[in-house]
């Protein structure tokens, strides 16, 4: 594959849409081809899971099991239809979430563990995993003051409680330990032109063939 797959990761506020569309422009200003995407979505069929997960329709609770398999559902549609034909046509994938999420969430916040959700996701990831993941750490306090600030309803992970959200924060710090050649830490609490300034910074190392091609 020529391409180069980057995710953003961290707690729900702490700024990686934005830095997603800071990340693609640049990109793109180089020429490059680039697709932006998310996760749980990505493809029609990775929304409708979406919905599934976060607005509990169903009004059942959702286990803990059928919650990682639907996020490994929803990853595997995306990886086979939108990320790997972008990979090999080329394309650089600045996707917004990604396997990351379900080990801190499920593996680490539910308590299923990293290694049983890794191996969860084995058919979904079919052996793509990004180069580079910036992780956008940002402390619970502030996580949670920006979602509030935002307004909007919360969704069902929004609405967890704050233990919740501090073993999410845990469970991406030992991932970055745990893969420290793909994981960077970005501080989150700078404004976002400084976080991206940190990214470039550590993106340039990490893939700099792919953007010389597209100088
Ligand atoms: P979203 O609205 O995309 O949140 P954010 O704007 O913070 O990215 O909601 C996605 C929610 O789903 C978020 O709380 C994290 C959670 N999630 C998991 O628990 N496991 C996963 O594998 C993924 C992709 C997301």
């Amino acid at each position: 594959m020529r391409g180069v797959f980057i995710s953003l990761e961290g707690a729900e506020g702490c700024g990686k849409s934005t830095q997603s569309d800071l990340l693609a422009s640049y990109l793109r200003g180089k020429g490059l081809e680039v697709v932006t995407t998310r996760e749980p979505g990505g493809t029609p069929t990775g929304e409708m899971i979406r919905d599934i997960l976060q607005h509990h329709a169903s009004g059942e609770d959702i286990a803990p099991g059928a919650e990682v398999l639907l996020f490994a559902a929803s990853r595997a549609q995306h990886v086979a239809n939108v990320i790997r034909p972008a990979l090999e046509r080329g394309a650089w994938v600045v996707c917004d979430r990604f396997v990351d999420s379900s080990l801190a969430y499920q593996g680490g916040a539910r308590g299923l563990g990293i290694d049983t959700v890794l191996a969860a996701n084995e058919i979904a990831l079919a052996g793509v995993w990004p180069e580079v993941t910036f992780w956008l750490d940002l402390p619970l306090e502030a996580a949670l003051a920006r979602v509030v600030a935002r307004g909007a309803h919360p969704d069902r992970f929004e609405s967890e409680e704050t233990a919740f959200h501090q073993r999410v924060h845990d469970a991406y710090a030992d991932l970055a330990a745990r893969f420290p050649e793909r994981i960077v830490r970005l501080d989150a609490r700078k404004s976002p032109d400084g976080v991206f300034a940190d990214l470039l910074e550590a993106l340039e190392p990490c893939c700099e063939p792919g953007l010389e091609e597209g100088l």
